[in-house]
């Protein structure tokens, strides 16, 4: 989500509008505006894109008032509709909040303030917000203040902005987790998520830290910890121009999107897992029973979601020992497909809206099949057409080519896998709980990756005139090839192919000649080490024949090192999730790649980011 808020001398609607406008591509399927003017607060939301909020202020303007927030929603929870968007007001109307993140703790807290007499018009954890900070303001008299208090009570990752209409030229900003920027002008201040929403006006800005209170004014800003304690700030200058400033200072979307993935990685996990390492899934609405009595799994998807759909298939059969298969969204209805009302169906679309996907769920379920649906696109036509959804929380994706969307259809896919474990109770029910465990560690293997990646970047860029790409791997490594092959296709527009290790004897090997880059993803030495042992013997067969080898694999793993022309390392890490890790270098290989060859990566020839036709 996007969040601006502003206090100076300027119209507040026109600062505010303008800032959610370079701020749209971190969402866009809501945006609303709160404004204090005449010793009272006007607020107007809308549904959709933000030119449908622009719209209704033409039509309607707010009070003159130059104090005021705003927010250009990705929905998370709750559909995206005008009732949902941000801000969100009290009863009395004096108060509003714009919010990005999730309260863990908003249940308990809407039944107690229910509980004292409030009456609560929506489910949303933000508007649980507006209704606290009413009610510590109503005793303290001090908007900054009241903030702190209500923060000390939420629990989760929230960056909350509001205002109050007894509070007139203040802004008061809180961040946990998302980011929350402090724009210092002459006689103005802003708040932003980030530095593009203001610097058309100042170049002058502080980056607030982990649990800080802001409170804004136009004579300047004042920054505490969440107890009031004054916080040190570190005013610097951006330099950015606008565009590279969208792109968090990042050449591309794509690159920003690749750096992004710990913190997606981490939003999918949020509340999912909890003290004690089980799994909670209430958001998906088929009950326990209906699962127990699943006997078949079957996955759909395209393009980068098959690939998610192929590594789960892995990790499906392995905890749950229920059959599953993973098709093409493209091929399934076609060949008339076994299914019934034991059958569930798993479709992955990152958008939501492709329609080879769409079409292959609505054909499972007229065959009584329940359909699953894992998605990043809130209210969006296949999770409404599904039974249930997963939602990952990877933000909005701009670049045509899928990175975070990919690695969080990633973890959706293990917790679905890990939760049907759960709840079936198979044998591997310790490995299950050090699973999960694993799995809520990993977004710092994830960093460790980007922080090595580059000796990737140079070499991507060395092989910049060549004119094939041949990828391996075995078990999950093979749908890592595979993806690894198709970044690079998408973007670099070259020969690239992903094949099954074992199955180079059979014909591939035949490709190999002097100096033809072959990527191999290395499974893990540990574990499953036959097939490590296997992909080391098939990284000796190609070299043999000329091929110039790069690998990939786990630190530590010294037996592939005579066999390695480049060798690209990776964190030590379960066979199942390695997918996780093993991917990263590949889209960083991919993107340089294409880069170096001139190409666009962020809009590639004749692909689109959401294909709606068959
Ligand atoms: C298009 C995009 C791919 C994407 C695929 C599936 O082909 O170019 O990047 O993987 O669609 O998209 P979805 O939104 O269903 O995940």
């Amino acid at each position: 989500c996007g969040i601006v808020g502003y206090v100076g001398g300027q119209s507040a609607q026109d600062v505010v509008v303008a800032g959610l406008k370079r701020l749209e591509y971190r969402g866009y399927d809501s945006a609303g505006i709160a404004v204090l003017a005449d010793g009272g607060l006007a607020a107007a939301k809308k549904a959709g894109k933000l030119v449908n909020l622009e719209k209704t202020l033409a039509e309607e303007p707010l009070p003159a008032g130059t104090t005021g927030i705003g927010h250009t929603r990705w929905a998370t929870h709750g559909a995206p509709t005008d009732a949902n968007a941000h801000p969100h007001l009290d009863n009395a109307g004096r108060v509003a909040v714009v919010h990005n993140g999730i309260i863990e703790n908003f249940a308990v807290l809407r039944a107690e303030l229910a509980e004292r007499g409030h009456d609560l018009a929506s489910e949303t954890d933000t508007e649980v917000v507006a209704h606290l900070l009413a009610e510590a303001f109503s005793s303290c008299a001090d908007l900054a203040e009241a903030m702190r208090q209500v923060c000390r009570q939420l629990e989760g990752a929230f960056t909350l902005v509001a205002v109050h209409a007894d509070a007139p030229d203040a802004v008061v900003g809180a961040r946990r987790n998302s980011p929350l920027v402090v724009g210092v002008g002459e006689d103005e201040s802003f708040l932003a998520s980030d530095v593009a929403a203001f610097i058309a006006h100042t170049r002058s800005a502080i980056e607030l830290g982990q649990d800080q209170v802001v409170e804004l004014r136009r004579e300047g800003v004042t920054v505490t910890d969440f107890d009031g304690r004054p916080a040190e700030v570190r005013k610097y200058h951006v330099d950015w121009d606008v565009s590279a400033a969208e792109k968090g200072g990042h050449d591309y979307f794509m690159l920003k999107e690749i750096a992004e993935q710990p913190k997606a990685v981490a939003d999918t996990l949020l509340g999912r897992i909890d003290g004690a390492g089980r799994l909670h899934l209430d958001e998906v609405r088929i009950t326990p029973r209906e699962l127990r009595e699943v006997d078949k799994v079957v996955i759909v998807a395209c393009g980068t979601a098959f690939h998610a759909g192929m590594i789960a298939k892995y990790a499906i059969e392995h905890w749950t020992r229920i059959p599953c298969e993973t098709e093409l969204a493209s091929e399934f209805r076609y060949r008339d497909p076994i299914l019934d009302h034991r059958t569930l169906v798993v479709a992955i679309s990152q958008s939501g809206e492709t329609m080879d996907t769409l079409m292959a769920l609505r054909h499972a379920r007229e065959q009584g099949a329940k359909v699953l649906a894992i998605c990043n696109t809130n209210g969006s036509t296949i999770p409404r057409e599904s039974d249930a959804v997963l939602y990952t929380h990877a933000g909005p994706e701009v670049a045509v080519a899928s990175t975070k969307a990919f690695l969080t259809q990633l973890v959706a896919c293990y917790l679905v896998a890990l939760y049907l474990g759960q709840i079936c109770g198979t044998k591997w029910g310790d490995e299950i709980r050090t699973v999960i465990r694993q799995l809520s560690e990993i977004s710092g293997a994830v960093e460790r990756v980007l922080a090595t990646m580059e000796p990737v970047r140079a070499l991507a860029r060395s092989l910049a005139d060549h004119d094939t790409v041949l990828f391996l791997g075995r078990h999950v490594g093979y749908p890592v090839a595979l993806e690894g092959a198709l970044k690079l296709k998408e973007l670099a527009y070259m020969h690239a192919e992903g094949f099954a290790a074992g199955e180079l004897k059979h014909g591939p090997i035949a490709l190999i000649e002097d100096d033809l880059p072959v990527v191999v993803v290395v499974p893990s030495p540990r574990g499953r080490s036959v097939l490590h042992d296997k992909i080391v013997s098939n990284i000796q067969e190609i070299r043999a024949r000329g091929a110039r080898t790069i690998v990939i694999a786990e630190e530590g793993d010294e037996a592939v090192v005579p066999y390695a022309d480049h060798l690209i390392r990776i964190p030590v890490t379960p066979t199942l999730l390695q997918p996780l890790v093993s991917t990263v270098p590949l889209q960083v290989f991919a993107c340089e790649l294409a880069t170096a060859r001139g190409n666009d990566v962020d809009q590639p020839r004749n692909l689109a980011k959401s294909v709606t036709v068959e």
